[in-house]
């Protein structure tokens, strides 16, 4: 069998691509159903975009690499299909854009933009030597027990990253690169809960606080939640991305409450009142009763010295912490690292090395923030292959 492009993957990156690449496209996926990280995302209501979404939302080893695919397909260009195909949609928080009924609206959308594209889809498909050929790519191919032998003369690598191993995620993209002697940047989970030692935090798991979480330069400004493994919520998530392992967390827990300034004046008018009740006003009691110990939270706030306030606002705005490690890649929702992108064109995402061989999609060294952009540099991307093919 000869097509003229050969997708591995048909997940967001890979169906976008598909959507785009032109007829004589085969897209092969060795799972039941195409897009299952976009059926189960979001809750369901797949966070599709951001309305935000900006080059300082992505990280990679090139903080420029990302830039030409995303401003020459942004979030306003999928915003535009989906209203295209008549899919309800709404902003939660944060520019985050969701589907009202179900993330299977933007799976039936990209499917009927690759049908009509007149791309091929086989499912339940497993590939195997694969191969450089003089004009191309050559591959055998497994479905039903049936073997076909393609060649192709563009292959689209779109096969994902390492996340949740249990929803069919592999290492194929980061073999293929290897084999085709593609560099790699090292991989590691990325928006994931951060664990700590002795079952820490587990007199407060399910307690969630809004706070200022900062890695080295790094801030998010989002909801924190306790576990009872440690600590999750999107502000944890979110600074994943920065944490290296061994590294300290800060955490704020009043970043909009200036709570010196509120004990001073408490002290005049209500002396009487125990500093923990006071606390309790601006934090969540379970969370002051914990704290209460470490941070010396004791006697009313007539007897705090200037100094004392000053010490205490201190610990509750730089709370410093050592996670143990993170969940790993069984609950990250996106794999930091993969291939390198010195090794590809930011404009195709083809090789530079191997003409006809392109990566897309979390299998590159390229990974956004939480909310919603993962899938936009999805959708980016596989366009940019698509479009280039
Ligand atoms: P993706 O993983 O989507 O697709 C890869 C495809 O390749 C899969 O269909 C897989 O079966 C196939 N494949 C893998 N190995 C293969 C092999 N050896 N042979 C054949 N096929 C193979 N992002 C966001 O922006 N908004 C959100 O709401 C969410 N929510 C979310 C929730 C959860 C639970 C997770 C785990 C992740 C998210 N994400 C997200 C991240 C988002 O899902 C992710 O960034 C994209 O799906 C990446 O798209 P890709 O197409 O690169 O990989």
């Amino acid at each position: 069998m000869n097509v003229t492009t050969l997708i591995l993957g048909a997940g967001a990156a890979g169906l976008m691509a598909a959507a785009h690449a032109g007829p004589g496209t085969l897209l092969i996926d060795h799972a039941r159903a195409p897009g299952e990280k976009i059926r189960i995302s979001g809750g369901g209501r797949c966070n599709f975009t951001n309305m935000h979404s900006d080059f300082k939302n992505f990280l990679g080893e090139n903080p420029h690499f990302h830039k030409s695919a995303l401003s020459r397909y942004t979030q306003w260009d999928f915003l535009d299909l989906v209203q295209r195909h008549a899919i309800p949609w709404h902003e939660k928080t944060l520019g985050q854009l969701f589907c009202d009924r179900s993330a299977k609206d933007i799976v039936a959308m990209l499917l009927a933009e690759a049908e009509a594209a007149r791309a091929q889809l086989w499912l339940q498909t497993r590939i195997s030597d694969l191969r450089k050929t003089e004009d191309g790519f050559a591959a055998t191919l497994e479905r039903d027990g049936k073997t076909t032998n393609v060649t192709a003369q563009n292959l689209v690598v779109a096969t994902g990253g390492k996340s949740i191993p249990k929803m069919g995620a592999t290492g194929l993209a980061y073999d293929i690169a290897r084999q085709f002697g593609m560099a790699m940047t090292d991989t590691r989970p990325g928006l994931v809960p951060l664990t700590f030692a002795e079952d820490r935090f587990v007199p407060l798991a399910g307690i969630a606080t809004p706070a200022r979480v900062t890695s080295g330069t790094t801030h998010f400004d989002e909801a924190l939640l306790f576990t009872h493994r440690g600590l999750s919520g999107p502000a944890i998530l979110q600074i994943s991305s920065y944490w290296r392992e061994g590294g300290d967390i800060a955490v704020d827990l009043l970043p909009t409450t200036p709570l010196a300034q509120i004990l001073r004046d408490k002290r005049q008018t209500e002396g009487r009142r125990a500093l923990t009740t006071e606390l309790a006003r601006h934090l969540p009691a379970r969370l002051v009763d914990h704290l209460a110990q470490s941070m010396d939270f004791k006697g009313n706030l007539g007897d705090l010295s200037d100094t004392r306030i000053d010490a205490l606002s201190d610990a509750l705005s730089r709370w410093i912490l050592t996670p143990g490690g993170s969940e790993g890649y069984r609950t990250a929702e996106v794999t930091l690292g993969g291939v390198d992108t010195n090794g590809l064109s930011s404009s195709s995402m083809m090789s530079k090395t191997v003409p006809g061989l392109y990566f897309i999609g979390e299998a590159v060294d390229v990974t956004g923030w939480l909310g919603g952009y993962n899938f936009q540099w999805a959708w980016s991307s596989g366009h940019a292959a698509g479009t280039a093919i």
